[in-house]
C-alpha cells in the first residue's frame, strides 16, 4: 500500500507504544505494573457524570451543537477564566474541541505554513513535534538540561529564531518534567516573544495539579501585550479526571480562534454534546472533588519522590505538578551496559514487569518517565522491583 509521505514522517505516540507492549506482556499474564499512564486513576466525580445523564434524558445530547462548542460552555470557560486568570472572556475568544489535543492541531493547522518554524523547549509532550511536521511546519528544539531545571531562557530562544519562527510553545507545568516556569521567567520569555512577534502556545493543561506550595502563573496574565501574542490550550481531562470524554478548549485572538473553528468545523464537527454538557458542570460545579484528587497526587509524589532517587543510577528533581517523575537514568544505564534509554526501558519491562516510557520521544536520551497516577502500592512494588533490578 502507498501511504502519504505526510503519514509516514510520523512517529506513533511512545507513550502509547509502551503501554501497548506492557498490555500484550499482561495478556501472556506477566504480573506487569503500569506507570506509563498519562491519565489521572479516578473516575469522573459524580456530579460531572450526573450532569452528562441528566443531558441524555433530556434529549438536548441527542443533536450537534454549534461547531466551535455551545455558548453555554464558552461562557463556562469564561467564568473559569474569571477564577483562575483573573479575567474574563467573550465567546469568541474561545473554541470548543475534541480534547485539547486537536485544539492544537487546530491551531497548528492554522498558523503554519510549509516551512514555518516552531520552537518546543525539551522536555517536551511527544505530540507537540509530530503535529508540526505533519503539518508541514519545522519543529525546532531549545534544549532544556536537567540541570537547568528543565528550563530554557531567552538566550537560547535568541539563537534559534530565524525569520521563519511563528510559534513558541510553553508548557508549564510540564509533562514530562512538572516543571512550572516563575513568573519572572515568563515575564522575559513573553517579553521576547512580544518584541519578536512570535506566538506564545501556552499549554496549560496541568495548571491546577500543582503542589508543595509551588504555584503556576499563566503567561497570559503577565501584560495585555503577552495575553494577545498567546493562544492558550486548556481542557478537562487532567484536572477532572476525564479524558476519556474528550474536551479541551483553545482561547485567544478572535481571528485565530476563527481559523480554528472553520478546521473544527470541516474535521471533526462539534466534540460530543454530551461530553461538552458534563464540561459545563466540571468547570462551574463543585470543585471540592478536584482539590481532593490534587491533594492525593501530591501524597503519592511526597511519598515516592525519594523512593525513586534511592534507585542506584536513579536522579530525579522534585516536579512541582503534573503527575510524572522524569529521572536521569544514565548512571544505571550505564551499570546494566545499554547506550540506548528505550533499549534499556524494554529490559526493565521484560526483567521487572515495570512498565516506563523511554525518555527519547520526550527528547531526551538519558531519561525515562514514570507516571504516579497510580496508587501508592503499585508505586511502591515498582520502586522495589528496579531496585532489585539494579543490584543484580
Ligand atoms: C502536555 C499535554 N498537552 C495536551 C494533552 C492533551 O490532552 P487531551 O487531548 O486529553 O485534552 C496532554 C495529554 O496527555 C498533555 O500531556
Amino acid at each position: 500500500m502507498k501511504l502519504s509521505k505526510r503519514v509516514n514522517q510520523l512517529e506513533a505516540s511512545v507513550t502509547l507504544a509502551a503501554s501497548a507492549r506492557a498490555k500484550a506482556l499482561q495478556a501472556q499474564g506477566r504480573d506487569i505494573l503500569m506507570l506509563t499512564i498519562g491519565e489521572p486513576d479516578f473516575t469522573t466525580p459524580e456530579h460531572i457524570a450526573n450532569a452528562a445523564k441528566a443531558a441524555i434524558d433530556s434529549g438536548k445530547a441527542s443533536f450537534y451543537t454549534q461547531a466551535s462548542g455551545l455558548p453555554e460552555l464558552k461562557d463556562a470557560v469564561g467564568t473559569y477564566f474569571e477564577s483562575h486568570y483573573g479575567y474574563g472572556l467573550t465567546q469568541d475568544e474561545v473554541v470548543v474541541t475534541a480534547g485539547a489535543k486537536f485544539a492544537l492541531y487546530a491551531f497548528f493547522a492554522s498558523i503554519l505554513d510549509a516551512g514555518d518554524e516552531v520552537i518546543i523547549p525539551t522536555p517536551y509532550w511527544v505530540s507537540y513535534a509530530d503535529q508540526i511536521k505533519m503539518l508541514g511546519g519545522v519543529p525546532v528544539f531549545a534544549v532544556g538540561t536537567q540541570e537547568a531545571a528543565f528550563k530554557v531562557t531567552v538566550q537560547q530562544l535568541d539563537a534559534l529564531k530565524t525569520p521563519r519562527t511563528r510559534v513558541l510553545i510553553l508548557n508549564s507545568p510540564s509533562n514530562p518534567t512538572g516543571m512550572i516556569y516563575t513568573a519572572e521567567e515568563l515575564e522575559a520569555i513573553g517579553n521576547w516573544a512580544v518584541a519578536n512577534d512570535v506566538l506564545i502556545l501556552a499549554d496549560d493543561i496541568y495548571g491546577r495539579l500543582v503542589y508543595n506550595g509551588n504555584h503556576f502563573t499563566p503567561i497570559s496574565t503577565l501584560s495585555d501585550e503577552i495575553r494577545k501574542q498567546t493562544l492558550i490550550i486548556n481542557g478537562v481531562s487532567k484536572t477532572y479526571a476525564m479524558t476519556g470524554w474528550r474536551i479541551g478548549f483553545a482561547v485567544g485572538d478572535p481571528e485565530i480562534i476563527a481559523a480554528m473553528s472553520k478546521i473544527v468545523s470541516q474535521t471533526t464537527s462539534n466534540p460530543s454534546a454530551v461530553a461538552q454538557y458534563a464540561a459545563i458542570e466540571a468547570l462551574t460545579g463543585d470543585q471540592a472533588p478536584i482539590e481532593a484528587m490534587r491533594v492525593e497526587f501530591e501524597q503519592r509524589l511526597n511519598a515516592i519522590y525519594p523512593l525513586v532517587n534511592e534507585i542506584p543510577g536513579f536522579e530525579a528533581i522534585k516536579p512541582q505538578g503534573a503527575f510524572y517523575l522524569f529521572p536521569k537514568v544514565r548512571g544505571a544505564m550505564v551499570k546494566k551496559g545499554f547506550t540506548d534509554v528505550t533499549d534499556f526501558c524494554n529490559d526493565i519491562l521484560e526483567e521487572t514487569g515495570v512498565a516506563v516510557v523511554t525518555g527519547a520521544g520526550f527528547g531526551a536520551n538519558e531519561n525515562l518517565r514514570l507516571s504516579y497516577a497510580t496508587d501508592l502500592a503499585t508505586l511502591v512494588e515498582a520502586v522495589n522491583r528496579l531496585k532489585a533490578y539494579m543490584a543484580k
